[in-house]
């Protein structure tokens, strides 16, 4: 998690149906230790009460712009002290009030008065977002200083399915946050790859892509733009089956990315010739004989290939660990590897926990204590990157 420690954000809730996630998205920033101020508009008061959202900000929640405390105008101060402001939801009212400068309640006033950005996160019934007055609206604000975080699909309150619903809670807290890897394309690659004997049997190995997974998730948690590579079945990935295809897949991509983690388990041969139909048993004969051919090192080949990349291997080892780990880091050209013993059962393959040693390019090797997958995940994004958080 970032420190948002000495920052203030300002909530600014309307009224629809997705008012009462906002109650968990104050809990994250303030967890991320800001200090929360909440603006909500009259109606919004239909779906979340004053006082759950004072108790969760711990602060005055505001309403009217004529309940002033002090002698300042509140619709001024309060665009004057938050460092990140956001409105979620945001509804196809408040929208189009925006984008004409009415100022009829406190919320858009303040967002009048608000001159850096303004995250704003819509959500509708999936008409009423299609509706081209709204998208104008939309328009208009986005050519200005509003930053707008589109909504998902999927099933409306409203029954309806289809575009509306209020994008997820991480979206809006990663794209308002400074997090380390923010702007970073990352390519990670998970699973053992499927090589076809014929179309019922296949060789592969036992990874479960866990490992790819879990970096998958950090890199996300500390904003990178991740492109997922994986032969096992994962919502946001782009599945592939053989080397061949994780090949083309990654070198696809690879001009974009700032760091590459080839965390697959990459299957050194494949079947010479892969049979069309299903393989038959022989009368008399105890024996078939399958000719392999060797698979492109995908890892070697984009260390040879031109990149701005960051490039990380992943060595898997039954035997002399860190002596094999030392000459593959050299013969593949990697920045980092990241070595496995997989002759321990409690670790690596399929296991839940890991305990890796982190090879660096100049001769530097770190030991990653046991620990969960995502624990590993995090440790070697804090020690590639230095990041330093709490
Ligand atoms: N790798 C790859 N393409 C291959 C084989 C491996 O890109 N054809 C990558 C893996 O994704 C991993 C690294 O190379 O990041 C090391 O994989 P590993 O299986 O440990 O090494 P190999 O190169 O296969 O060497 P060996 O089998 O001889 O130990």
């Amino acid at each position: 998690m970032c420190s948002l420690e000495g920052k203030t954000v300002l909530i600014g809730i309307t009224g629809g149906i997705a008012a009462y996630k906002i109650c968990e998205l104050i809990r994250m920033y303030k967890r991320a230790g800001a200090n929360v101020k909440v603006i909500v508009t009259p109606n919004a008061l239909n779906f979340v009460t004053k006082l759950t959202l004072q108790n969760l900000s711990q602060n005055n929640v505001a309403v009217d712009e004529f309940d002033i405390e002090d002698y300042k105008p509140e619709h001024i101060s309060l665009a004057d002290e938050a460092d990140i402001f956001v409105i979620a939801p945001a509804t196809a009212n408040t929208i189009s009030k925006l984008a004409n400068g009415i100022c009829d309640n406190l919320l858009t006033s303040v967002a009048c008065a608000y001159t850096k950005t303004i995250y704003l996160a819509p959500a509708m019934n999936c008409n009423m977002w299609k509706n081209k007055i709204i998208q104008e609206n939309l328009k208009k604000l986005a050519g200005l200083n509003y930053k707008i975080l589109a909504p998902e699909s999927g099933f409306l309150a409203c029954g309806y399915e289809g575009k509306g619903r209020l994008c997820a809670l991480e979206t809006i807290f990663n794209a308002t946050v400074d997090l380390p890897l923010k702007g970073k394309k990352i390519l990670i690659t998970a699973g053992g790859t499927i090589e076809d004997i014929d179309p019922v049997r296949y060789i592969s190995n036992y990874s479960s892509g866990k490992m790819g997974f879990a970096l998958a998730k950090e890199a996300r948690a500390l904003g990178a733009d991740v492109t997922l590579i994986s032969t096992v079945s994962h919502p946001d990935a782009i599945i592939v089956k053989s080397a061949l295809e994780m090949r083309d897949a990654v070198l696809e991509h690879l001009t974009e990315q700032d760091a590459v983690f080839m965390a697959a388990a990459v299957a050194d041969f494949r079947v010479k010739n892969t049979a069309g139909q299903k393989l038959k048993k022989v009368d008399g004969s105890d024996e078939i004989t399958l000719t392999l051919v060797k698979n492109p090192d995908i890892l070697k080949s984009i260390c040879d290939t031109e990149h701005k990349a960051i490039i990380v291997g992943f060595c898997a080892e039954s035997e002399n660990l860190l002596a094999n780990a030392k000459e593959k880091i050299v013969k593949k050209g990697c920045d980092y590897l990241v070595a496995n013993d997989i002759s321990r059962k409690d670790i690596g393959f399929g296991a839940d926990e890991n305990e890796v040693h982190l090879l660096h390019r100049d001769g530097r090797i770190e030991k990653i204590e046991k620990a969960s997958k995502e624990v590993i995940a995090k440790e070697i994004f804090k020690r590639i990157w230095s990041i330093n958080m709490n």
